[in-house]
């Protein structure tokens, strides 16, 4: 048996356990779409998307940061505009400092919330936004993270170089700008121990610290991937019994993220594990990542066994996300099970600094598990709803693809600020289905920060459809207690399009086959 026979074989029964814990919670329906006649026709069409005005100045991503005091402290404000463009922060907490160019460095000195008045101003006007920084202790991931992971790009084929040449990609196509802040290793780069037992990196990453620092220079955060089995899926080594030399190895170097993928440890529990032994792993490496003096975003990997909603974010786990399914692949039906089936039940435990995790995004060229570098299979039309959903979600929005060989069409797809807002909300509410309609039309909606709620009409059938909200109450169950309830005639903008409706008190509209349209409801209180 070839080596990637064994790794498929162990991912198979892996993936198995899953299915079976989230078929015991009724989480997840396995519903496997036919692809139909109508959904071919749409393969090649590309829908109609706009983007913003480059020059305008305007803030992007998050409004709300979590970070420890007295650790590092680096987060690059996203933002457009044309140059010459100043940039202004009043109400900074102490330790911390502003670059010219937006770079937020240092170390807050006290807990506290403190709310930035930040301020940019060009030849074409002025743009203002409150950020408000939270300072406590598990305070990281009060939105979303947003980034690049390398594992569909190039599976265990990346390198040091090629990473670089995401993170600068990232800055360079403008991604960066727009709040894409994590540069991501996933498996593969681990080299064996040292006789003292210190992780090396392979020598395709060589010296870790030097690129972790060119990262870190260009404003942007990394992330690492380990096991708490003594091998990680793909058969490097993993963290079991040494937690806490690789927690004070990743702290040295620089990194503000771990991915912990459960993989080998299987073959550390008994075949039907009690729940504390699905949490121990991870509350053994929160308890690693606790002691070193960095701040380290936790994401749980583990398919969603046991339930991890359940307890992943709580004592003594603190998990900032957790994936809720099997691994996720350029299809369709991949889609529609990590996407909407795992999902609809979740929202209750989505919430500021800890998400569920559908995996990431299926845009673009990537080796997507193995072989040459091939663009996704998903249709432009699915590509935009994978989006369309996942900002719905509040889930973790991550390209895995070759940054240097995105197109227009992919670009304007993750960098349409008005999509991210949505996903970046710091209300944090997940979204949820409130209606489905007859041929696999489904209507989901989450309230959002300024009083409106975002509406996704999801065309899951194969053939283009009218999707109908016939009046807002429709959109009660997910608000939360005590807000305002839409009725009568509201504003609706067109989150894809970026243009403003009109005042309407219901909504017919058609949506081609696997594609979405996104709206904003109501008027924004501020
Ligand atoms: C598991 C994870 C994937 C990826 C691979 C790497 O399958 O679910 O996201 O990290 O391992 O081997």
């Amino acid at each position: 048996m070839t080596k990637k026979q064994r790794v498929g074989l162990s991912r198979r029964e892996i993936i198995a356990s899953a299915a079976t814990f989230m078929a015991a919670g009724g989480a997840a329906k396995r519903v496997l779409a036919v692809e139909a006649p109508d959904s071919r026709r749409t393969r090649r069409e590309f829908p109609d998307i706009a983007s913003g005005n480059p020059d305008l100045p305007e803030f992007h991503g998050p409004r709300v940061i979590g970070a420890t005091p007295g650790r590092d402290f680096l987060f690059q404000v996203p933002h457009t505009g044309a140059t010459p463009l100043v940039l202004s922060a009043s109400g900074l907490p102490r330790g911390l400092r502003m670059t010219d160019t937006g770079l937020i460095r240092g170390k807050i000195q006290s807990p506290g919330t403190y709310n930035v008045r930040l301020t940019a101003t060009n030849r074409a006007g002025h743009a203002h936004r409150v950020l408000r920084i939270v300072a406590g202790q598990h305070k990281l991931g009060l939105t979303p993270p947003m980034g690049w992971n390398s594992w569909y790009a190039y599976s265990t084929g990346n390198t040091a170089e090629l990473t670089r040449a995401a993170a600068d990609a990232l800055v360079k196509h403008g991604l960066a700008a727009k709040g894409f802040m994590y540069v991501n290793l996933d498996d593969g780069w681990q080299g064996g121990r040292t006789a003292s037992g210190q992780i090396m990196p392979t020598e395709k990453f060589g010296n870790m610290q030097a690129l972790i620092a060119h990262v870190h220079e260009l404003g942007l955060r990394f992330g690492i991937y380990s096991s708490p089995g003594p091998q990680t899926c793909a058969h490097h080594t993993g963290s079991w019994g040494h937690e806490l030399l690789d927690a004070q190895s990743y702290a040295r170097w620089g990194v503000d993220f771990l991915k912990y993928d459960w993989c080998s440890y299987t073959k550390e529990v008994p075949r039907h594990p009690d729940l504390q032994q699905y949490i121990k792993p991870y509350a053994v490496m929160r308890r690693a990542l606790d002691s070193v003096d960095r701040d380290i975003f936790f994401s749980l990997c583990q398919y969603g066994m046991a339930h991890v909603w359940t307890w992943g974010a709580k004592a003594p786990v603190f998990g900032n996300q957790w994936r809720t399914s099997g691994d996720i692949i350029d299809t369709w039906a991949a889609i529609s099970r990590n996407g909407f089936d795992a999902q609809r039940q979740l929202y209750p435990f989505a919430g500021p600094g800890h998400w569920n995790d559908p995996c990431m995004l299926m845009l673009g060229y990537g080796k997507y598990w193995s072989g040459a570098l091939r663009p996704t299979r998903l249709t432009p039309h699915e590509q935009l709803l994978q989006v369309t959903l996942w900002s719905m979600l509040a889930a973790p929005m991550v390209l895995s693809c070759d940054l240097d060989k995105l197109d227009k069409f992919t670009i304007d797809l993750v960098t349409n600020t008005e999509i991210i807002a949505v996903d970046q909300d710091e209300l944090g509410m997940q979204g949820q289905c409130v209606d489905r309609q007859a041929g696999g039309m489904e209507i989901w909606a989450r309230p959002l920060w300024d009083g409106t709620v975002a509406v996704a009409l999801f065309n899951r059938g194969a053939k283009s459809q009218t999707g109908h909200i016939a009046s807002w109450d429709m959109l009660d169950p997910v608000l939360p207690r005590g807000a305002r309830t839409l009725r009568g005639s509201q504003q609706v903008r067109d989150l894809w399009k970026r243009k403003t409706l009109g005042s309407m008190a219901r909504i017919s509209m058609p949506v081609p086959s696997h594609s979405a349209v996104m709206l904003k409801i109501g008027n924004p209180a501020h």
